[in-house]
């Protein structure tokens, strides 16, 4: 038995990265998942096989008939695109019939100064990690209305939190996402819904490794538990938003190995 048995999930961007870690968790506590990707074709569906064989083992080693169930899928959105993102939703829902729990994950950065940051780099990053955001929970609040219930988890960042030099896209699109929350968590709340976020700090994926070798060892050596955070802690955070925490909405967890309190 798992804590999301008969639940479905979406993960935006989570063929790679945190998304991936996400995507595998909520599948090993029961839920169907559907691993959204832009680029990352393979990836997605590597995931997509894992998750779809490991249901197809313990399925078998329970004696049960569901060795052919699909509990997976890989679907192609760009969710900085309303429609991509809507469609997106909408698939999911006209597939399994429900939508329990969303996870707003998909993410860039564009790091450069204030003092050369161009007018792409800065609407790249808020159309990619804010407007994606509205997108996909807006498509997804209708379903979760009619049921009744719903969890909403996105992903900011710690440097939605505090200033980063060169992240001024970044912190604006990240601290968007926990004002964001926090407004839809009490319009939502009614529905029994709720919404929350979830701030990393620095996690081990492509996006830290774009980091210089030497910055990244200076930033290690400012973290209280001296290391970097794996993206499977990331995802026992929203494992315990999506499926313990009931009575907790608004909120933001810092996930950040104390390198902001
Ligand atoms: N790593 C960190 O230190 C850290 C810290 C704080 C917060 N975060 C946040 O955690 C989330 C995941 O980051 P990560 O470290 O796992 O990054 P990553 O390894 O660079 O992966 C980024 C993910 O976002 C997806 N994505 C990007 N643009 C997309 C779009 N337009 N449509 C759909 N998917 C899109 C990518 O999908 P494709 O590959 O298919 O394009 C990929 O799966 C992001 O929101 C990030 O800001 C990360």
């Amino acid at each position: 038995m798992g804590k999301l048995d008969g639940r479905v999930a979406i993960v935006t961007g989570g063929g790679r990265g945190i998304g991936k870690a996400i995507a595998i968790a909520l599948a090993a506590e029961g839920a169907r998942v559907a691993v959204n990707y832009n680029t990352s074709n393979s990836h997605a569906e590597e995931v997509v096989n894992e998750i779809n064989a490991a249901w197809r083992d313990r399925s078998e080693s329970q004696g049960g008939s569901d060795t052919s169930a699909e509990h997976a899928v890989a679907i192609k959105a760009d969710v900085s695109k309303s429609d991509e993102a809507r469609q997106l939703i909408r698939s999911v829902h006209e597939r399994w019939g429900r939508l329990d729990v969303l996870v707003n994950n998909a993410g860039i950065t564009r790091d450069k100064s204030i003092r050369k940051m161009t007018d792409d780099d800065w609407l790249e990053v808020i159309q990619t990690n804010l407007n994606a955001v509205f997108f996909c929970t807006t498509a997804a609040m209708q379903p979760m209305i009619e049921q009744k219930y719903g969890r909403i988890i996105s992903i900011s960042s710690m440097n939605g939190q505090t200033a980063a030099f060169g992240q001024a896209n970044y912190g604006a699109s990240k601290g968007g996402i926990i004002s964001f929350t926090k407004t839809i968590a009490l319009e939502l709340a009614k529905f029994n819904i709720t919404a929350n976020a979830i701030a990393p700090g620095f996690t081990l994926t492509d996006m830290l490794s774009k980091v210089p070798e030497a910055v990244q060892d200076q930033i290690k050596s400012k973290i209280p538990l001296g290391r970097f955070g794996l993206p499977e802690e990331i995802a026992k955070a929203v494992i315990f938003l999506a499926a313990d925490a009931d009575y907790i909405t608004g909120a933001q967890i810092n996930v950040n190995g104390g390198a902001y309190m």
